[in-house]
């Protein structure tokens, strides 16, 4: 695991957006597994920056985001693909076409989560999966729970996670109680993972997560196991983590 600790949150969302670019540099036509949050939306800022510049181009990626609200359409303003379009898609030369969100509106949300699973095989799985990270440890909608769930599936949110998002929406009860997520498995799968987290409120998590012992009830910690983690934070986020 390499950790990568910057001033602040520019500094972050900068250094995280190197790390994308280097991926499609090396491969124009990479797969990238994006997320939401606010935590990358500088960093997608900096990619937008980098392709209006000619310095990056995505015309050849296809993406696969890591989650969607279920019951949202796509025009939702609070919907990730809403989110996607709003800081990245419309912003840089990707082809729509090969940008995938689950679909948070399927009537059968189990045969979806399987054909998600599906075309993310079919495209060859991902090459780098960016993750932000939940105050509970979640990545993705993987909530703290007794197992580590392996593929995409459909997931009730704790009322933390519903409590954080409300900051959103115009009330909590707009809020919706389900979600769909890559599972931990598919995450892992990943060839390359980047960790974005910035302030204060993630400190304590960041160091349980990537110090900690590695069980379900920190979802974030399974990400120990896997050989190719990068962690950008700034130094806010990074204050609890013992290194040493
Ligand atoms: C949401 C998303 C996660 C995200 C997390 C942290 O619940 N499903 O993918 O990483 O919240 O969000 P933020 O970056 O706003 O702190």
């Amino acid at each position: 695991m390499e950790f990568i600790i910057t001033d602040d949150y520019d500094g972050m969302s900068r250094r995280a957006a190197d790390v994308v670019e280097s991926v499609v540099e090396d491969d124009g036509a990479c797969v990238l597994g994006l997320a939401t949050g606010s935590t990358p939306i500088g960093m997608y800022a900096c990619l937008a920056a980098d392709q209006a510049a000619g310095k990056i181009s995505f015309a050849d990626v296809t993406s696969f985001n890591l989650d969607e609200y279920v019951g949202l359409a796509g025009t939702h303003d609070q919907s990730y693909r809403y989110f996607m379009d709003q800081n990245l898609f419309d912003k840089v030369d990707i082809d729509k076409t090969r940008t995938n969100l689950p679909d948070g509106c399927a009537e059968d949300l189990e045969a979806m989560c399987a054909d998600y699973e599906a075309r993310i095989r079919d495209a060859g799985g991902i090459d780098l999966q960016v993750l932000g990270l939940g105050h509970n440890g979640h990545i993705g909608f993987n909530e703290p729970r007794a197992d580590f769930p392996v593929p995409t599936h459909p997931v009730d949110l704790t009322e933390s996670t519903i409590e954080a998002n409300s900051r959103l929406f115009d009330a909590i009860d707009d809020v919706p109680r389900q979600a769909v997520t890559m599972g931990i498995g598919t995450i892992m799968k990943a060839r390359k993972i980047l960790v974005v987290a910035n302030g204060e409120g993630k400190a304590s998590i960041v160091a349980k997560a990537f110090t900690g012992p590695v069980v379900p009830e920190v979802p974030a910690s399974v990400l120990q196991l896997h050989p190719d983690v990068t962690v950008v934070l700034d130094r806010e986020a990074a204050s609890a983590l013992d290194l040493a």
